[in-house]
């Protein structure tokens, strides 16, 4: 199987792309920055329709696995219009170039399109209606791949954490980072996510190329936790001293845009279709970078 993974020289496409290298024939998009060392990339740049359709006519992949995005909530909330024409224009045009071509689509969205009102919510259980900018382009993208193929997929991954790839840290490694350079951490008391690493999506996204699953799936980690609660274990699972962590209030502390208070998932889907299971929380926070590549 040849698979295209647009954004691969991002914090969880390069990693996809790094870890699903052993298993099938990786192709990665070249944007700003280059792919992973060893992965054979070519160029593709969103904001440039022909760009979209030459890369997957130069990469004949069987498959695209589409993690390239404008992921940066407080930048889709500067330049809305170009978090639409990235996130959602260029989704859609992907999607309808590789339903003409006869590829298979899987595109990754975020946990932040739900209400983030109820714990442990489900694909069916909520219609979204998200307020972060970042967050309506990736379901107005959702919308546009799930319209295009009952054969494409969309997984709704939750708060990478764990070894990333790249400059970027992972929610985890962000912690690690702040707390090896001596730095305190504030971290919020009132955000709840199930987050996931790398491994465990990849685990999820070999079996979607066998041909098997099609529709949106939750993919989010096996425990619901705080931001904080998330850095204590972060500490305790990289033996780093916890004392510079600050539990604070979302209200306290306005930086950027509001997130909502609870996007953990229930990712029963998944594991029901795709015999798919996370790896423990603290088994995919000791992979984690402890300071910068
Ligand atoms: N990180 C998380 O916690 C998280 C959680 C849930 C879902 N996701 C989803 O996972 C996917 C990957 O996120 P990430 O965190 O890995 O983001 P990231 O590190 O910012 O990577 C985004 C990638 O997209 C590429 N890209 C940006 N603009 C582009 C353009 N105009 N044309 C072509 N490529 C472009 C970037 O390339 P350059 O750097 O070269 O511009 C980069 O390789 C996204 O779809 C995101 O919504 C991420």
């Amino acid at each position: 199987v040849r698979v295209l993974i647009t954004g691969s020289a991002g914090l969880l496409g390069g990693r996809l792309a790094l870890i699903l290298r052993d298993r099938v024939d990786v192709v990665g998009s070249r944007h700003a920055q280059p792919s992973p060392q060893g992965v054979g990339d070519v160029h593709l740049d969103l904001d440039d329709e022909p760009s979209i359709r030459a890369a997957v006519e130069a990469s004949r992949p069987d498959a695209v696995i589409h993690c390239a995005a404008l992921a940066d909530a407080d930048a889709c909330e500067r330049d809305p219009e170009k978090a639409y024409r990235v996130n959602v224009i260029a989704t859609a045009t992907l999607a309808r170039v590789c339903r003409s071509r006869g590829v298979r689509l899987i595109a990754l969205s975020t946990d932040l399109v739900l209400p983030g009102t109820r714990a442990f919510t489900r694909e069916s259980s909520e219609p979204p209606e998200p307020r972060l900018v970042y967050a309506r382009t990736k379901l107005a993208a959702e919308a546009a791949v799930l319209a295009e193929s009952p054969d494409f997929v969309v997984l709704r991954v939750a708060l990478v954490i764990g070894r990333g790839h790249g400059p970027r840290p992972t929610a985890s490694e962000s912690v690690a980072w702040t707390l090896a350079a001596g730095r305190p951490a504030r971290l919020f008391t009132d955000q709840f996510r199930t987050p996931i690493d790398p491994e465990s999506v990849a685990t999820a996204l070999a079996t979607l190329l066998t041909g098997r699953g099609s529709g949106l799936y939750h993919l989010g980690g096996p425990e619901r936790l705080t931001r904080h609660q998330l850095g204590v274990r972060v500490a305790r699972a990289l033996a780093l001293d916890p004392a510079p962590l600050d539990p604070v209030a979302q209200a306290e502390l306005p930086i950027g845009a509001p997130r909502p208070s609870d996007v953990s998932m229930d990712s029963s889907r998944a594991v029901l279709e795709l015999g798919w299971q996370a790896r423990p929380l603290d088994e995919a926070l000791r992979e984690s970078r402890r300071q910068p590549d």
